[in-house]
């Protein structure tokens, strides 16, 4: 996506936030439904799947690893390798996205060739040696660039041994990654990690994987197991909507007194929905229908309405993993709120797609939000925003929740570097409009609708 010169979006302040939103299909659910289809034996076929940049990415090094990909409608077919991809022709280009990076590394490791594993500009500065450590123990050798930190990330796979292993950072995609690689290994790899998402856990089982559940230690900590050498079995996946998209226009309600946002078909995982408590403790309403569980992840309806006086809250570490991409969100909540809202704990924060702390401080005190930024957390002191201009970095978490801000800004926002958005929701800035905003879009390789 570099090279482009990024587009602006031009918020117009208004009424704020004000209806029903049906958000694309889960991030994180879809990269896992194409990369277990890729390595399922038989044909897979998604449905509702996101269609953003990133989960694109996951599909092309697929396809470039021989799996074969056809489109249908908003479906897509996948015949699997059963395990066995072919030597990818060139370097696997993962775009924006880290997730399909530290994924892909873990079947990647038990293949019988080497690979290699990029990005664009902010993927390239993002950490890879969180999956290194485990995959080496395992038996993989690899190497990165700047002391085997950053990507490109080179893989010789080969045969593998499994693993106990302690997932530092609370990282989900680290402990999917350690679980598919153990899926190569004979005998039981087990994960040990914090209350991060769990939809590897969730959707193996549905392509023929059983995972054994060793129970939750202190802290929150669960064991989660798999069994080595397995082949998944192809499998037809519904994805629910994205919790984390539909987060921002939640938080925009729940920081306009008397307006009410509802989203609709999303995934209602507990691992993911941290923000719907910290919003409830800041006085908004907060209510869930409908839930069902069709392919294991809870899915249904939530309502998020702005009370007359949003307060302060602070996000304790401990409850950071299950609200991780939706930092973004609650410090725009935080901005429009009475008192000092903090968080703590939240280094991983600095690599994400950009370095979301600093880019919430600096990007909120340019609006005449006054922010203390410490090594791993922010203070952010409620009050009246400016309108103005921000810069996004090219991170779509960053450049949507300014956007939801700006409806409740003095002026109008102007947001830099926003074509990232598309990497996840390329129907945002209809989502935007559709719930009540005025929103331009302004310079080349316009936002994706
Ligand atoms: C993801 C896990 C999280 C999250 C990312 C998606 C996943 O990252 O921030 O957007 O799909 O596993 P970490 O695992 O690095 O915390």
């Amino acid at each position: 996506m570099s090279g482009v010169a990024p587009s602006r979006l031009v918020v117009h302040p208004g009424r704020g936030l004000n209806g029903t939103v049906t958000p694309p299909g889960d991030k994180s659910i879809t990269h896992r439904a194409y990369l277990f289809g890729g390595l399922a034996e038989g044909e897979t076929r998604v449905e509702g799947g996101n269609h953003g940049a990133d989960c694109e990415s996951t599909l092309a090094c697929l396809e470039a690893l021989g799996v074969g990909v056809e489109r249908e409608g908003g479906a897509v077919r996948i015949r699997g390798g059963a395990m066995r991809f072919v030597r990818p022709p060139h370097p696997l280009d993962c775009g924006n996205s880290g997730t399909t990076l530290r994924l892909l590394a873990g079947p990647l490791a038990g293949q019988s060739f080497a690979s290699s594993l990029a990005g664009d500009a902010s993927l390239n500065r993002r950490p890879v040696d969180r999956v290194i450590e485990p995959l080496r123990i395992m038996g993989a050798t690899l190497r990165a660039r700047d002391g085997d930190r950053l990507p490109p990330l080179e893989i010789q796979g080969g045969p593998l041994r499994p693993i106990d292993y302690a997932v530092k950072s609370n990282s989900a995609q680290v402990a999917s990654c350690v679980l598919l690689a153990g899926l190569f290994a004979p005998g039981t790899t087990t994960v040990r990690i914090g209350p991060a998402r769990d939809h590897t856990e969730r959707l193996l089982p549905r392509f023929g994987i059983e995972v054994e559940n060793r129970g939750v230690a202190d802290a929150g900590v669960r064991a989660r197991s798999v069994r080595g050498p397995a082949v998944l079995r192809a499998a037809t996946v519904e994805v629910p909507g994205d919790f984390s998209a539909a987060a921002f226009f939640l938080a925009g309600a729940a920081a306009t007194p008397g307006a009410s946002v509802t989203a609709h078909g999303v995934t209602l995982n507990p691992t993911r929905t941290g923000l719907l408590d910290v919003l409830r403790r800041m006085g908004a309403t907060v209510t869930t229908r409908d839930l069902r569980d069709p392919e294991g992840e809870p899915v249904g309806q939530v309502t998020v309405q702005g009370p007359e006086r949003l307060v302060a809250t602070d996000i304790p570490a401990a409850a950071l993993p299950t609200l991780v991409d939706e930092v973004p969100a609650w410090a725009m909540a935080a901005a429009l709120a009475h008192g000092d809202s903090r968080i703590e704990g939240a280094g991983e924060l600095r690599v994400k797609e950009t370095d979301r702390l600093a880019a919430l401080a600096t990007q909120l005190q340019a609006l005449g939000i006054a922010i203390d930024e410490s090594r791993d957390g922010l203070v952010i002191h409620g009050g009246r925003v400016m309108g103005g201009e921000v810069e996004a970095d090219g991170d779509h978490r960053i450049a949507m929740a300014f956007a939801v801000l700006a409806t409740r800004a003095a002026g109008p926002v102007t947001i830099r570097g926003a074509r990232e958005i598309a990497t996840s929701f390329p129907g945002f800035v209809a989502a935007l409009r559709g719930l009540g905003a005025h929103a331009e879009e302004h310079g080349e390789g316009a936002l994706a609708r």
